[in-house]
């Protein structure tokens, strides 16, 4: 697999500044070495650009709509051009509105070649948000909603075609905090949710199980990974904490059940602020699991 680095050096669409950081972190936590280390090809593309953050309240709802539009129109350009290359892009985020971007050139280079899609979304919150159910108006609340076609036409048309996604794509791990409104959407929706209480319950491993059923061959699995999925003792570096996630371990078997797929074909790692962190802790456990979601294993397994 030939995979590529692409730094998108935004918090456009968060609450808190400092994801604009993220793609720095992880170069310094040596993100492209350690997956070179295990027999990858990897290129960094360097950064996107885009619009300054100007840090406005919302108009209408929404925040920066023009800014974010603007950086996803970019992503989206980018991701669809190394899928097309036939490259495994790795977007270095930013803030989670990166994610309609990002899943909307992979939905469309899956339309374009016959593939069916599966969204692993792995994070604390369900970002379904609208104008109208947002407590923030922050667009990094939204993306999933957007994806399946509901917000406004600057953002839902990415791609040209709207929606990008059908709703039954996705599947939410890690979840354990939604919005009173945004709860009506998820199930009106029915996106499907892994929530906590289920990891509590059943456990990582037959929740993974659940959510990596019914692939094949033709299955293109994307995993879109907020850094706010892990429990926050292990990673703080994060605008939006909140407690009661994945531990190391848990987190660790869950991206081993991804490697095992062998349907790993993009990554959207987002969310890593390090102006929250200290010594890059967050961005160094990121790395850690993405190794093992591109199949690091134990001596024990060889
Ligand atoms: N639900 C909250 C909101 O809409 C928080 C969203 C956090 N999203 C994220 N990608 N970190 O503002
Ligand atoms: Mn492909
Ligand atoms: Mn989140
Ligand atoms: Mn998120």
């Amino acid at each position: 697999k030939n995979l590529s680095l692409i730094g998108v050096p935004t918090d456009i669409g968060a609450g808190h500044r400092g994801a604009s950081m993220g793609p720095e972190a992880l170069r310094v936590a040596q993100i492209a070495e350690k997956l070179t280390k295990l027999g990858l090809q990897v290129v960094d593309r360097g950064n996107l650009q885009g619009p300054f953050n100007p840090w406005l309240p919302p108009v209408d709802g929404y925040r920066h709509l023009a800014e974010v539009v603007a950086w996803n129109t970019a992503v989206h350009t980018a991701i669809y051009g190394e899928l097309a290359n036939g490259r495994l892009p790795i977007m270095l985020g930013g803030d989670h509105c990166l994610g309609i971007g990002s899943i909307s050139a992979v939905a469309r280079h899956c339309r374009e070649q016959g593939k069916a899609l599966r969204v692993l979304w792995l994070d604390a919150h369900t970002d379904f948000n609208t104008a109208q159910a947002t407590p923030s108006g922050n667009i990094h609340g939204m993306p999933v909603a957007c994806l399946c076609g509901y917000g406004p036409d600057v953002l839902t048309g990415i791609g040209g075609t709207t929606p990008a996604v059908t709703p039954d794509v996705f599947r939410q791990v890690g979840i354990r905090s939604v919005d009173e409104g945004e709860k009506k959407l998820v199930r009106e929706a029915s996106v499907a949710i892994h929530d906590m209480r289920q990891i509590d319950e059943i456990g990582m491993r037959r929740v993974m199980e659940r959510a990596l059923e019914g692939m094949d061959e033709n299955t293109h699995l994307h995993v879109s990974f907020d850094v706010d999925f892990l429990d926050p003792s292990i990673a703080p570096g994060v605008g939006t904490t909140v407690r009661g996630g994945p531990n190391y371990r848990e987190a660790q078997l869950c991206m081993e059940m991804i490697a095992d797929t062998g349907a790993l074909a993009s990554l959207d790692i987002v969310e890593l602020n390090p102006a929250y962190d200290k010594r890059n802790q967050t961005a160094k456990v990121a790395v850690d699991l993405v190794e093992s979601m591109f199949g690091k294993s134990t001596l024990l397994r060889g």
